[in-house]
């Protein structure tokens, strides 16, 4: 570790394949500030079976996803890469924050409403206190910046406060977090219904894109996108008046570094039939490196096993490090 250099931390839950969403609005970045500071990405397995997981796919899907973050450009050399459950501090310092968390707090969270209403037959304790092991997850190693989508961003806030009211208490414990969201690709929507966000447990399979899906199917879906019922068939953006449309418009942004007047100029007087599959075909170049790339690492049992075990040794010695200086200042006796 770079000692100059500030700290990253995020995390992806492996609750189902990793999504042009998360790509847009975290991997990227990722990538884009991996040389600029010490970055710990971890594959957050402990918060994905909040939501009952069938076993032998969260295994597999944890090791796709590391697979997935490789193939993203993210050298396992210099970002630590590893999965949650490998590090128990993750698990200690969220049950001590549990105990600096307010339930007033955690019943104002959007994402356990949007959830508790989804999972209503298992509305666990674990989905309630999820903000909690989130915080512990980024406090541990003393992060700086938590680049994440817009979604995120009440749980970085949340995070910062329980930070605070520790260090109120017992002095400087934890550096305060900020959130660093994207300007474009924050908050991708559903290509079958842009009221909704992207998202991975989408039950509808064509208003998500995954990373690894083949082109064909990628084309199939951008070409069935969900354009907007208005009469002037133009590709303008206009988030409130033309939702469907915007949200190609930023993906398309993003995977091609385009302004959005730019492609208002390039698309007028085209129809959405041009547009749509022009959007297709960007996103496919833009992830086919990536899933041929995934695809070849995740033959590679033994260098992702290498990864993860490496990735688990430099995280645990800082969480570590961490987790000394908490119990000490509660008044844990160390053993
Ligand atoms: P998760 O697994 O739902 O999503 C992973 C990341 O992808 C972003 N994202 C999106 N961005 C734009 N548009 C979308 N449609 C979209 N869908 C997902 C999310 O904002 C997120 O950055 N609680 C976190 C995981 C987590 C975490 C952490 C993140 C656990 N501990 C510590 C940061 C730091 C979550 O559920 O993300």
């Amino acid at each position: 570790m770079d000692e100059k250099k500030k700290t990253i931390f995020s995390g992806i839950q492996p609750s189902g394949d990793l999504t042009l969403g998360s790509y847009l609005g975290a991997i990227k970045n990722w990538v884009a500030l991996s040389d600029e500071y010490n970055c710990f990405y971890c594959i957050v397995d402990e918060h994905a079976i909040t939501v009952r997981q069938v076993p032998a796919d969260l295994r597999r899907r944890t090791l796709a996803q590391l697979a997935q973050y490789v193939a993203c450009g993210l050298d396992p050399e210099k970002n630590v890469l590893f999965i949650q459950s490998h590090v128990a501090a993750h698990a200690q310092l969220g049950w001590v924050l549990d105990c600096y968390t307010m339930f007033g707090e955690l019943s104002r969270m959007t994402q356990f409403k949007d959830k508790s209403a989804k999972n209503a037959d298992n509305i666990n304790a674990g989905l309630f206190t999820y903000p909690a092991l989130m915080a512990a997850d980024i406090l541990l190693y003393q992060a700086d910046l938590v680049p994440v989508g817009s979604d995120q961003k009440q749980h970085v806030e949340i995070c910062r406060d329980i930070a605070m009211r520790f260090n109120n208490i017992y002095g400087d414990v934890f550096t305060i977090p900020e959130p660093f969201i994207p300007s474009t690709g924050a908050r991708i929507m559903s290509l079958t219904s842009p009221e909704n966000k992207m998202s991975k447990s989408d039950k509808d399979p064509g208003g998500c894109i995954y990373i690894m899906q083949q082109p064909d199917e990628i084309m199939r879906s951008f070409k069935r996108a969900v354009t907007d019922c208005d009469t002037e068939r133009c590709v303008r953006f206009d988030p409130a008046e033309k939702p469907g449309v915007s949200n190609l418009m930023q993906i398309y942004s993003c995977a091609t570094g385009r302004t959005m007047d730019e492609i208002e100029a390039e698309f007028e007087g085209k129809g959405y039939g041009v547009f749509k599959p022009a959007v297709g075909e960007a996103v496919i170049e833009m992830l086919r490196p990536v899933r041929e790339e995934a695809e070849r690492i995740m033959k590679d049992k033994a260098y992702l096993e290498s990864i993860y075990r490496a990735g688990a040794e430099k995280a645990e010695a800082v969480a570590m490090r961490t987790m000394r200086k908490v119990y000490k200042k509660i008044g844990f006796v160390a053993r």
